[in-house]
């Protein structure tokens, strides 16, 4: 699937998003999956033989999809943008139960974010097939990865970054309900694919309200980071960086002291320590 090349005349869009598509199938991921408490009929693989679910016998409103696609090969298509951007069917299509697409209506053009998505499909295919797969076979690549829903969007409807989310958190509701948002973000979206809580993302924050003058907010996001890493040379050295640009000096070389207690290797914290040291005789 990766190094899927088809032969030019073939959509390379469609040919990928169905092979996405089956693999979410195949995984059963939650995100396009039905939940029957809910009571509604199932949204299951059988989809396309049971046209009575609201869809379509034939495609009526297909403007970059093959005219002619069958409902069965279009709901793969369909599978495949819902597991990328994390959403259900009616995100895109006029309906009120996600679980009832016997009252979807998937013709209509009424939600913005279908006519989005059609934009999407044609920015994809441009890249992959004007940009992408030319620009590497001029210098030489006889093999590409194509741009995919999911290159850009990994399971957020907006593809944004946890830093993006977190500094416009920080900036309409200060430091302590962006504390907080962290903290619920991590908690439904730990081990998934949408958002990068590694310890290096807190790092890159910190650094970035640092560089905005906000001191505060940076210290809040390397706490945070303790919280999670307490033993990391790697957050200390940037604690003590941010302490001692805070001319607060005495938590500055503790910070450093505890870089050298994680990590004895790191000359830095021992220089660090002597610059300090120095400074204030
Ligand atoms: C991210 C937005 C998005 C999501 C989510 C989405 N669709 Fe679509 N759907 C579209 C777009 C855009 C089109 C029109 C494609 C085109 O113009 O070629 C479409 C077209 C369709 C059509 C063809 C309608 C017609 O007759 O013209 C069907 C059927 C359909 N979708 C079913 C589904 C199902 C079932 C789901 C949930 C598994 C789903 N869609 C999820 C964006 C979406
Ligand atoms: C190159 C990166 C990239 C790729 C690939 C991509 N998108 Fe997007 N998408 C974006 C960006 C950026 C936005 C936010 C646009 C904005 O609102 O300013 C977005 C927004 C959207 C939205 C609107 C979300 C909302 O509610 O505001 C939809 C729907 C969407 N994309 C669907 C898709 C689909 C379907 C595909 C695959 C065919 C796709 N995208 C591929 C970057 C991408």
């Amino acid at each position: 699937m990766l190094s899927t090349r088809p032969d030019r005349s073939g959509d390379r869009v469609v040919v990928l998003s169905i092979a996405i598509a089956i693999v979410a199938a195949a995984t059963a991921l939650p995100s396009v999956s039905a939940e029957p408490a809910r009571g509604g009929p199932r949204e299951g693989g059988n989809l396309a033989q049971e046209p009575q679910l609201g869809l379509p016998e034939t495609p009526q409103n297909l403007q970059v999809l093959p005219a002619d696609m069958s409902t069965r090969a279009i709901v793969g298509v369909m599978r495949g943008f819902a597991t990328a951007l994390g959403v259900r069917c009616i995100y895109c299509h006029v309906g009120d139960d996600p679980n009832d697409l016997s009252t979807t209506d998937f013709v209509s053009d009424e939600r913005e974010a279908k006519r989005v998505a059609r934009v999407m499909m044609g920015m994809v295919r441009t890249v992959n097939d004007e940009l992408l797969e030319p620009g590497l076979t001029e210098i030489g690549r006889t093999e590409s990865l194509a741009v995919r829903c999911a290159t850009c969007h990994h399971g957020n409807s907006r593809p944004v970054s946890l830093g993006d989310v977190l500094a416009e958190s920080l900036e309409n509701d200060g430091i302590e309900a962006m504390l907080a948002h962290y903290d619920s973000l991590r908690g439904d979206n730990y081990g998934g694919w949408s958002y990068d809580f590694s310890e290096t993302a807190l790092l890159q924050l910190a650094g970035r309200f640092a560089r905005t003058g906000n001191i505060e907010a940076a210290m809040a996001a390397i706490d945070k980071n303790l919280e999670f890493h307490p033993d990391s040379a790697t957050t200390r050295v940037t604690q003590g960086q941010l302490l001692a640009q805070a001319e607060d000096f005495e938590g500055a070389v503790a910070a450093f002291q505890a870089c050298l207690e994680a990590n004895p290797e790191i000359a830095f914290c021992q220089q660090m320590i002597d610059r300090i040291n120095q400074r204030e005789q």
